[in-house]
């Protein structure tokens, strides 16, 4: 049965939309649908967020990033995640344990078994029952992401560090997320983000509704 599901990709691949179009569908089936995100999840978890994003052009080495995201899973998944699956609610999250392992690992460095660990320590055991990888360019998110904050903000500064990062950065963990999608599965459902949004909608919808 299918409780926890979580929505991973670069940014601009279209996780968020995904999340709430699934969450409109179920809530709609009568399902009761918590929905949330890392970082960012908790107020403690937005601090955090706010730290993470806003650091402008501060260094923060690869460490610091890590557990400050390490710190915002251990709130979020004790504060929110546990107590809805708990309630018998379905939990969808935007980015989680796979993200640590794509973002901080395959592309910063650090080390795949030391992140695995840490990742269960933050997440107290607490694993996906289904991940959607959102795959697609670096450029096609990043042009998606564009066109976002052109509408939000006309002429504005993009401030988010993860957008301003290198193009090498990007396809280290494009090809990280594929990587974690080929060694685990069966949990792990990798679509086309190039398509569109009512086919990928779809498709998740098609994959989700056998498993609840
Ligand atoms: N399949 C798609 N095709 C075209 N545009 C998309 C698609 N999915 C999302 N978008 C648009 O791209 C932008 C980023 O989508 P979003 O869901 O916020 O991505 P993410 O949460 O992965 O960063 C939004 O403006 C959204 O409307
Ligand atoms: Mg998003």
């Amino acid at each position: 049965m299918v409780r926890f599901i979580t929505f991973e990709g670069g940014d601009g691949s279209g996780k968020s939309t995904q999340l709430r179009l699934l969450a409109e569908y179920l809530s709609t089936r009568g399902r009761q649908v918590v929905c949330t995100r890392e970082p960012g999840g908790t107020n403690l978890g937005k601090m955090i967020r706010r730290v993470l994003l806003e650091a402008g052009d501060e260094k923060i080495s690869p460490e610091t990033e890590l557990f400050l995201y390490l710190a915002d899973r251990a709130q979020h998944v004790r504060e929110v995640v546990t107590p809805a699956l708990g309630a018998g609610k379905i939990v969808l999250c935007d980015r989680f344990t796979d993200s640590t392992l794509a973002y901080q690992g395959y592309g910063r460095g650090v080390d795949l078994r030391i992140l695995e660990q840490l990742n269960r320590m933050a997440s107290g055991g607490v694993a996906p029952d289904l991940t959607f990888l959102l795959d697609c360019s670096p450029e096609l998110g990043l042009s998606r992401t564009a066109a976002r904050m052109e509408t939000q903000k006309p002429g504005g500064r993009r401030e988010d560090r993860f957008e301003r990062k290198e193009h090498a950065f990007h396809d280290r963990v494009r090809s990280g997320f594929l990587e974690l999608a080929r060694n685990d599965a069966k949990r792990v459902r990798l679509l086309d983000a190039a398509r569109s949004i009512a086919d990928l909608h779809a498709e998740i919808r098609a994959i989700v509704e056998p498993a609840l």
